[in-house]
């Protein structure tokens, strides 16, 4: 056999034992860019009464601010979690209990070391922009997690442009990775400021208070703002009166309720395997949860319009949907709509296009 030929059989064998292997990788979630996979836990830290950060066997490509959908078991509903570290640190997340809330309760309160969880992504917009002079992180709770990555990404980068981050939690107890905050601030050298407040000491982040604060902020030319949805919707309303014009980023971490009215209802139809399937959706109701009612097993993930898997092609007619929901104008200009968010907005076919 010539040397040619040999040369040729031994690349094709790395070839194939390469891919062999980095397809076992992705199954096993030690991808370092994954869709859709398996992690085992290997640790769980209780950060506070509430609240766990727990590390997994993988590794993956993401960015500052991303998040990823996770499933503890096929019984449990589907829910979004961003990364606490930046990337290229140990992969974790970190997950405060939701009263009464199906996954963070299983997480916070049951999970183990060795315990395997389904996940899909990353995912998310929640992205640092190319070009800040000074910026203002506004977190409530949980809200904190995409800014300790920022933050971590940002301390690497030796703190490109100085940031205020203001801090809401119930009380001293249930602040979340304080520790690491101090941290990054000290480490700063004056380029980082936080600003701790507590709801039974200052009171919960009402228009009242982030007032207060803002006032002895310096005029910021990019808002970042992350929580549950009142405290954002306050957090946008304040930043934007007290800095006209400013940029404002959001990541709202509880979806918005239906605002079901009296109204008449309107007849959406759902294309399926080439049949035409009607069902009603109620007025201000999000289309997924009408179609639900009406029986159709239709895929979904953050429920918040988040992560794009409820995604759905229009063949006629239109679906509302908020601007902040995660299309891409191009995206929306070929008729693509979240339904999870989406309204109806007169009659409308559409297929699933995840
Ligand atoms: C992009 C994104 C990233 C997220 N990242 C994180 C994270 O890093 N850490 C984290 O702890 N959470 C995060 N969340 C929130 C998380 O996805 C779940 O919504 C939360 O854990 C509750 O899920 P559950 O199944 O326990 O509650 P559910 O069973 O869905 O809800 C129970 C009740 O709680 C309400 N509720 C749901 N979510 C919240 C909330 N966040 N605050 C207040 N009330 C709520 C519901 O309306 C419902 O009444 C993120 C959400 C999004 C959209
Ligand atoms: S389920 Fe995530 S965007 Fe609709």
């Amino acid at each position: 056999m010539s040397p040619v030929v040999i040369i040729a059989i031994v690349v094709a064998v790395i070839i194939v034992v390469a891919v062999i292997s980095s397809r076992k990788a992705a199954m096993s979630g030690g991808s370092a860019k994954s869709l859709a996979s398996t992690w085992t836990v290997t640790e769980v830290v209780k950060e506070t009464p509430t609240t766990v950060s727990f590390g997994v066997d993988a590794t993956l490509d993401f960015q500052p601010g991303q998040f990823v959908l996770v499933r503890p078991n096929a019984s449990l509903p589907w829910r979004a979690y961003s990364f606490s570290r930046a990337p290229g640190q140990p992969l974790r997340l970190t997950v405060k209990r939701v009263e009464g809330g199906k996954v963070s309760t299983h997480l916070t309160t049951s999970l183990s070391a060795g315990d395997r969880l389904e996940v899909k992504g990353p995912y998310g917009q929640f992205l640092i922009p190319a070009i800040v002079t000074r910026g203002l992180f506004i977190a409530g709770g949980s809200g904190i997690t995409p800014f300790l990555s920022w933050l971590q990404a940002l301390d690497a980068r030796a703190w490109p442009f100085p940031v205020t981050l203001i801090v809401g939690n119930r009380s001293a107890q249930e602040q979340i990775l304080k520790a690491e905050l101090d941290a990054f601030e000290k480490k700063s050298n004056g380029k980082l400021t936080c600003v701790h407040v507590t709801d039974d000491v200052q009171g919960p982040l009402t228009k009242e208070l982030l007032g207060t604060l803002l006032a002895k902020v310096e005029a910021p030319s990019f808002v970042a703002m992350c929580g549950p949805e009142p405290m954002m919707n306050n957090a946008k309303e304040v930043a934007l009166a007290k800095f006209p014009g400013v940029t404002v980023l959001e990541e709202k971490f509880s979806a918005s309720a239906d605002s079901i009215g009296d109204g008449p209802t309107e007849q959406l139809e759902l294309m399926q395997d080439g049949k035409v399937k009607p069902f009603d959706v109620k007025p201000g109701e999000h289309v997924l949860a009408a179609a639900r009612r009406a029986g159709f097993d239709l895929p979904s993930g953050c429920e918040m319009g988040a992560c794009g898997a409820c995604r759905v092609k229009l063949i006629d007619g239109d679906i509302g949907i908020p601007d902040d929901a995660c299309l891409s104008d191009s995206e929306k200009s070929q008729g693509y709509r979240l339904i999870c968010v989406g309204k109806a907005k007169g009659k409308a076919r559409f297929e699933s296009a995840p």
